[in-house]
């Protein structure tokens, strides 16, 4: 549990946090440590004596909130070892956005794989003490932060688990019993189940695997009148092979990270729950795995859609549009929703054109991309606008089923596989697809390779606290 307070007795561990212009003001009454510290980014500096131990942090010039959070987060990362679960005070001058970024930050710096609460941030005895909040915004900070933390750790927890440990049974068990947790709507749509609602393309991916498919309907509904309705979709592949088109051997171990897209939505509705917040979300997870085997499907072989457009497969590896094809359409066809979103480690395109600094995303209104890059620029969980120009739908025609599900170009799949969902929205006027392949999983303080970033919780978070 988070314990935050209003409090001003002093503690044996002590946090200040400077700004380097509070810093110049201040460092007369800090004797001894002219030389040592100046309250720029990311700088530390501590002290200690026989009765205290003091961490001085530097957040450098007018930090935006993002970077309080960063600056709060590598600190609580770096020096996890030296931090004892006591009650600590914090001297700040922060507001109170700054403050709850600073929170946030520290506690989602704690992070590590596998998450066992042992972390001494998470034991009983750990209390942050603020002087410049009231206790009234002290426990609204430690249940906010609270819930970002349990939803952006189950999904980080997902994203990282080995191949062996994430099999459809195990996130099925998992998403039931955080159904039943949180009280949201569950239900669960086995292979054969997929395949008599039609979910044709779906089912071809999941087809060659031994595992169970489970296209998986989570609902929350927050009661409240006029509540607008989110619609999620999130790729949730649980390994990807590539399949009869099977991948290269190096680096095929990253594609157990093929449910990042699943994962941003899972921490996002278990957040909203958390916090309670005032929408309504259904969220479509198409859960299966992308395997090799006698039954797998074929390049050349033509499915029919939910939809009932014909897909005619001429690379088994472009699966995860496959699988978002039917999630889309099967949430527009029935359900209504304000707005629609999925989000998908789609292509390695995406990671060509972008690296690791931003999303690729594309949408067919205006009034939603503003919003959802207002909040991807606050929360830095960035994205980027590609275009949806009708030209690229000419790539993925074919000659014996309405759609091809690859372009035989060399270039712009990440077009070409936003342009393909495209045809599975059923008219939707809202929605946006996010490619988030080159930001889900990749270089981070806590692990010395790859792993989940937490790509995308704060960002829908923040979407929806703001979607009106
Ligand atoms: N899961 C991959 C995309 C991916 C690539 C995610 C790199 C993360 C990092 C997706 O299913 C895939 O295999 N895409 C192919 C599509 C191609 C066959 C048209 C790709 O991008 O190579
Ligand atoms: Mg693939
Ligand atoms: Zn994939």
């Amino acid at each position: 549990m988070i314990k935050i307070s209003n409090k001003k007795e002093s503690t044996t561990q002590k946090i200040f946090l400077f700004a380097e212009d509070d810093w110049q003001q201040e460092k007369s009454d800090y004797p001894n440590m002219n030389h040592f510290f100046n309250g720029k980014t990311n700088e530390v500096f501590v002290k200690t004596d026989a009765s205290q131990i003091q961490f001085f942090l530097g957040i450098g010039k007018e930090p935006k909130g993002y970077e309080i959070q960063g600056i709060a987060s590598k600190f609580s990362n770096d020096y996890k070892k030296n931090l004892q679960a006591l009650p600590t005070s914090v001297h700040s001058k922060l507001g109170l956005d700054a403050t709850e970024d600073f929170i946030k930050g520290l506690f989602l710096g704690t992070y590590c794989y596998p998450f066992e609460k042992s972390h001494p941030f998470w034991q009983e005895n750990f209390e942050l003490n603020f002087e410049n909040i009231s206790e009234e915004e002290a426990q609204n900070l430690a249940l906010k932060t609270e819930a970002l933390c349990n939803g952006q750790f189950a999904g980080m927890e997902w994203l990282n688990k080995p191949a062996n440990h994430k099999k459809v049974a195990q996130i099925s068990e998992f998403l039931k019993t955080t159904a039943e947790k949180y009280d949201l709507d569950y239900k669960v749509l086995s292979r054969e189940e997929s395949a008599k609602e039609g979910l044709g393309a779906f089912v071809a991916v999941n087809q060659g695997s031994s595992q169970e498919a489970a296209f998986t309907i989570l609902q929350y509904k927050s009661g409240k009148e006029n509540a607008k309705t989110i619609g999620l979709v999130g790729k949730c592949v649980l390994f990807d092979t590539g399949g009869i088109s099977i991948k290269p051997a190096s680096n095929l171990h990253y594609m157990k990270s093929d449910l990042g897209g699943a994962c941003a939505v899972i921490g996002a509705l278990i957040t909203a729950s958390e916090l309670k917040l005032p929408v309504n979300i259904v969220a479509i997870l198409p859960i299966t795995d992308n395997a090799v085997s006698e039954k797998a499907y074929l390049p050349s072989d033509v499915v029919t859609a939910y939809n009932g457009k014909t897909i005619e497969v001429l690379n088994t590896d472009a699966e995860g549009r496959m699988t978002l094809a039917d999630g889309l359409s099967y949430l527009s066809k029935n359900y209504e929703t304000d707005v629609l979103i999925d989000l998908a480690t789609l292509t390695g395109s995406a990671v060509r054109m972008f690296g690791y600094t931003c999303g690729a995303y594309f949408s067919n209104n205006e009034n939603l991309k503003g919003k959802l890059e207002k909040s991807a620029d606050k929360t830095n969980q960035r994205l980027w606008n590609l275009p949806l120009w009708d030209v690229w739908k000419d790539d993925f025609a074919s000659d014996v089923a309405d759609f091809k599900n690859i372009s035989m170009k060399p270039f712009g799949d990440c077009i070409v596989a936003a342009k393909f969902l495209e045809q599975f929205i059923e008219g939707h006027q809202n929605w946006a697809h996010l490619d988030i392949a080159g930001v889900a999983f990749g270089d981070v303080a806590y692990a010395k390779d790859k792993a989940a970033t937490g790509y995308g919780v704060q960002l829908l978070l923040d979407f929806m606290e703001n979607y009106q």
